[in-house]
């Protein structure tokens, strides 16, 4: 086989992508592209810019200035914003609650998917998001869908905050942002999150990390007609 293929997952908040996405890309040696991180990070700029959703103008402005870069790092994978480390900040409560609104403009769409193109230009990569299969990269070889119930999502989101999954208040704040993001990003006009009608659905609402990977090693191997054992 020659050019290495492109895998696609999509999915709502906490359904998993990310963990999945990074596992399968480690296991196949592909890059990983961490498109809600280029989301979170406009965000991030408009923020410190002042500038709101709804100003398209100064939004265009701001992205036509900004430098985004993902790069890998023994950490793990790292997101530069004007090439300062940001990874962390890009993930605030204060982020997570306004960056779907980011994301639901045009402008910021059109900006970041021709970025995401042209990372995907050699393939052999693995991207995740909420509109890869169906706009970015409509021809991907492999797509999954990945969701989980909406209790089980806001659990891992706590856990991933190293938060107690006992306490119940943090637990309803939590699923009140999640909830409030799947509206925001199923119901918008551009690129709404769907499920891409080529994608292979996966519910992964009581399933190991590994038993994701499998049923996810499995479809690759189908497609690509390449055992994935390592
Ligand atoms: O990790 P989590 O599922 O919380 O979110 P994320 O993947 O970091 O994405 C954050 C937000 O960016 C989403 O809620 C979407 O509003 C937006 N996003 C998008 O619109 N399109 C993508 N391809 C990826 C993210």
């Amino acid at each position: 086989m020659g050019r290495k293929p492109i895998i696609a997952l999509d999915g709502p908040a906490g359904s998993g992508k990310s963990t999945q996405a990074r596992a399968l890309a480690e296991r196949l040696g592909y890059r990983y592209l961490d498109t809600g991180a280029m989301y979170r990070s406009v965000a991030l700029a408009a923020r410190r810019a002042g500038v709101g959703p709804e100003d398209g103008a100064a939004l265009g402005a701001l992205l036509e200035r900004i430098s985004i870069v993902l790069e890998a790092s023994p950490e793990g994978p790292r997101v530069l914003l004007d090439g300062a480390d940001v990874s962390a900040e890009i993930r605030t409560p204060e982020i997570s609650r306004v960056v779907s609104g980011y994301a639901s403009r045009p402008e910021v769409r059109m900006a970041m998917v021709r970025l995401q193109r042209e990372q995907g230009r050699d393939g052999g990569l693995v991207a995740e998001g909420r509109d890869i299969g169906s706009v970015v990269f409509p021809d991907a070889e492999v797509k999954f869908y990945v969701e989980a119930s909406l209790e089980e999502r806001a659990r891992r989101r706590l856990r991933d905050f190293g938060a107690d999954e006992s306490d119940t208040e943090r637990l309803e704040e939590v699923l009140a942002d999640i909830a409030n993001r799947d509206s925001v990003d199923t119901g918008r006009e551009h690129s709404p999150l769907l499920v891409a009608e080529d994608a292979v659905r996966i519910d992964t609402t009581g399933l190991t990390v590994d038993e994701v990977l499998e049923i996810m090693l499995a479809r690759v191997a189908e497609v690509t007609g390449c055992s994935t054992e390592s």
